[in-house]
Parts: structure tokens; sequence; C-alpha cells
């Protein structure tokens, strides 16, 4: 069973074949939270890091359905990973109070689905509060 209050990779099954293609499906069945919004990031360049921010609320799976996306976290404990995203069939579980950065490959396109909408308020943008 996963540890939910840790990032972790969450892999999805691929329906089909190299000759065919594949099919991925997320669906509240199988995840680890209802789904509340779905969004997506893209044209991130390079040099960019995005993220720089925890939530005290909201959960995520991130996924770059194409490209490939560097995520680093940090939780409460202050454990720190590095999670690469470039297959389209994983994901990465974002809990709350996850302190996360990505950088992004030119073509890469992010995927999240999320537990709750976007509220400003549930962001912790600042490093020191979070560390607090
Ligand atoms: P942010 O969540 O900080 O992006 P990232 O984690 O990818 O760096 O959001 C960037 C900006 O976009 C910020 O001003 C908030 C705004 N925003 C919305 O207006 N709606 C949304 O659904 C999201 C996720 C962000």
């Amino acid at each position: 069973m996963p540890d939910f209050s840790n990032p972790h990779l969450i892999e999805f099954a691929k329906i089909g074949d190299s000759g065919l293609g594949y099919i991925s499906v997320a669906e509240n069945e199988t995840l680890p939270f209802a789904v509340k919004r779905i969004y997506w990031t893209y044209f991130t360049p390079e040099d960019v890091t995005r993220g720089g921010h925890a939530h005290y609320e909201l959960e995520q799976i991130l996924l770059a359905v194409a490209g490939k996306i560097i995520v680093t976290t940090e939780i409460l404990s202050g454990e720190k990973k590095e999670f690469v995203l470039d297959k389209p069939n994983v994901g990465l579980f974002m809990p709350k109070m996850c302190w996360h950065e990505m950088q992004y490959t030119h073509n890469a396109v992010q995927v999240c689905i999320a537990n709750m909408e976007y509220s400003e308020e549930d962001y912790i943008r600042e490093y020191n509060v979070f560390k607090k």
C-alpha cells in the first residue's frame, strides 16, 4: 500500500501494443482521490523552473504526456526526492504539504489531475513558511 503522505510514482495500465499504439486511463475508481479538476501546462521554456510552492490541501497527479519533466520534491520531514517523468503512462502523486519544483523539455506537456479547485489561499509560496 503506497504511503499517501509521500510523493511516489503511479503506473497506469497501457491498453494496446507497439503496432497499434496505446491508451492509458485515469478514473476515480483507481485514483487515490476523487478528481475535481484537470489542467495542463505546455510551452514552458527549458530555462524556467516552475512550481516553487507547496499546498495545504491540494493533492495532484502530474503526468508528462509528452516530453520529459524533472520534479524535485521535499516533504515536511526534510526528505528530498527527484523524479523523472518521461513515460505517458507513469504519473507522480504529489501529496499535500510537499514543496515541489519542475523543469521541462521544450516539448513537454504536463497534465495535472487534482482533487480540488484552484485556490490561491491553498498555496504556500514562501519556502521559509513551508519549513516552519
Ligand atoms: P502555479 O500553480 O504557481 O504554476 P506552476 O506550479 O506550474 O508553477 O500557477 C501559475 C499562475 O497561474 C499563478 O498566478 C496562479 C495561476 N493559476 C490559475 O489562475 N489557475 C490555475 O488553475 C492554476 C493551476 C494556476
